[in-house]
Parts: structure tokens; C-alpha cells; sequence
């Protein structure tokens, strides 16, 4: 049986080729997303390998890349009320392809973060300092959505891509804060919220100290 014949009897009532096109242009779009972060995450790895070279360290711990899933994509553009079509989905959706960087000390973040900003085909979309700014929970990263062309066969495409760059204290921090938060049947109590919040303190007081030590060694 051929696929349009099985989509027929399972779904009588729809389409066949109005849902293929739309799959089709929807893994077209997911394509666009993962290529911009594979260029992303290629661009901060010469970064990486550029300062090492200079500062004989490296000023990137860790890179993580994610797309979100369909099922996500769906549900935020159903809570931000926008239609789920690709145009649309681009359009009001800043964070489908996602790169999280992890640097060792404070002033590594501002340096890869200025050091991509500044790159010709990268255009700064929006800038939250969540450092300078920490959330009213302690969360402390810096945010970035910046755009960027990606070369095909026969297009050039803008795609956007969140990044986020913190330090290992501040990805110490968010990431047991989500295991925390996200952890089924628990209440969270507002003491629990109030030790969290110390807990982001002490991890930043602790990243200041040693981004004050990283300058003492180098002086
Ligand atoms: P979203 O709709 O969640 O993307 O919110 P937004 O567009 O207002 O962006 P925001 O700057 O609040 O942060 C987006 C992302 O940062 C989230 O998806 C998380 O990955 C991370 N983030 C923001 N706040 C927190 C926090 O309090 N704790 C942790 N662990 N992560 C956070
Ligand atoms: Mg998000």
C-alpha cells in the first residue's frame, strides 16, 4: 500500500498532499535551524582555539547544542497564541535552535559574546545581561539572539539562534535550580526559593573571586 493510500485510511478526513507539503516545509525549517547552529557552534570553537593559543587556556569549558522538539514548538506557539505554520514559527519564535556555552571565568563570557557580536555575518537581534541583571530567582547567564545567513545549493537563508553563555558556577547553579523546580508532585516553598536564591549568591560571589584571582596570576 502506498503511503498516500495508508495516510487515507487512517485519516479519511484530511489532505494527503495539503499535510505532506506541510511536513515537508516544516523539516525544511528544522533544517534551516540546525545548519545555523552547527555554523554557530563551529564559529565558537575557532574562538575557543584562537584564545587558548593567546591566553594558554581555554576560555570554553563546554558547548551544548539543542533544537527544540515539536512537540515544544507547538506548545510555546500555543501559549504565545501564534499559528503554527513555518513562516509564523520564524517569525515569533526566538529560540528553536539553542547554543549554550559554558565559560570558565566571567570576562571569558563577555569576550566570546563580544568576539561573535562583532563577526560580519552576525547581527545581534537582542542582548539580556542576566549577570549584571540576575533574575529575581538568582538565575545569572548572558542571552543573546543573533542571525545569521546559511548558504545552500540555491538560497541564502537568515535563521536566528539563542545563545546563551554563563560560567561553570552559573550553569552549576540553573542547571540543579531546573532539576529542582521541574521535579514532579514537589511543592516549593518559599524558604526552599530563599536558599536557592543564597545558593545563587554564594556561586557568584564565588566566580567573582576567581575571576579577581585569574587577573592577580596573569598580573
Ligand atoms: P522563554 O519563553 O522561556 O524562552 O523565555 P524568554 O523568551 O523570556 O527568555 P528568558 O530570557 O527568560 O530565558 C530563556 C531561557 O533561559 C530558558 O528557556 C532557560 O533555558 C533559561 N532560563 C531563564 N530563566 C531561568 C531560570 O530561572 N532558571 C534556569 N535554570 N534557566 C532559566
Ligand atoms: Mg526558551
Amino acid at each position: 500500500m502506498s503511503d498516500r493510500e495508508q495516510f487515507q485510511l487512517l485519516f479519511p478526513e484530511e489532505n494527503f498532499d495539503k499535510m505532506h507539503n506541510y511536513i515537508e516545509s516544516f523539516h525544511k525549517m528544522i533544517t534551516f535551524y540546525k545548519c545555523a547552529m552547527m555554523q554557530i557552534e563551529t564559529k565558537l570553537k575557532i574562538l575557543n582555539e584562537e584564545f587558548s593559543h593567546e591566553i594558554d587556556r581555554n576560555p570554553i569549558n563546554n558547548i551544548k547544542c539543542r533544537l527544540k522538539s515539536f512537540p515544544s514548538i507547538r506548545a510555546k506557539a500555543e501559549r504565545n497564541g501564534c499559528p503554527m505554520t513555518p513562516d509564523s514559527i520564524e517569525e515569533n519564535l526566538n529560540d528553536i535552535a539553542g547554543v549554550r556555552v559554558i565559560c570558565s571565568f566571567k570576562d571569558d563570557v563577555y569576550n566570546i559574546a563580544n568576539a561573535l557580536t562583532r563577526q560580519n555575518d552576525i547581527t545581534l537581534v537582542s542582548k539580556k545581561d542576566y549577570i549584571e541583571n540576575p533574575k529575581p530567582n538568582g538565575y545569572r547567564s548572558l542571552h543573546m539572539i543573533v542571525m545569521l545567513p546559511i548558504f545552500f545549493a540555491n538560497e541564502k537563508q537568515y535563521v536566528k539562534v539563542e545563545v546563551q553563555l554563563r560560567t561553570i558556577a552559573m550553569d552549576f547553579w540553573a542547571s540543579l535550580e531546573h532539576q529542582l523546580k521541574y521535579k514532579k508532585n514537589v511543592c516549593f516553598t518559599d524558604e526552599m526559593s530563599d536558599e536557592l536564591y543564597k545558593c545563587a549568591q554564594i556561586s557568584y560571589s564565588l566566580d567573582e573571586k576567581m575571576n579577581r584571582l585569574k587577573n592577580a596570576v596573569l598580573e
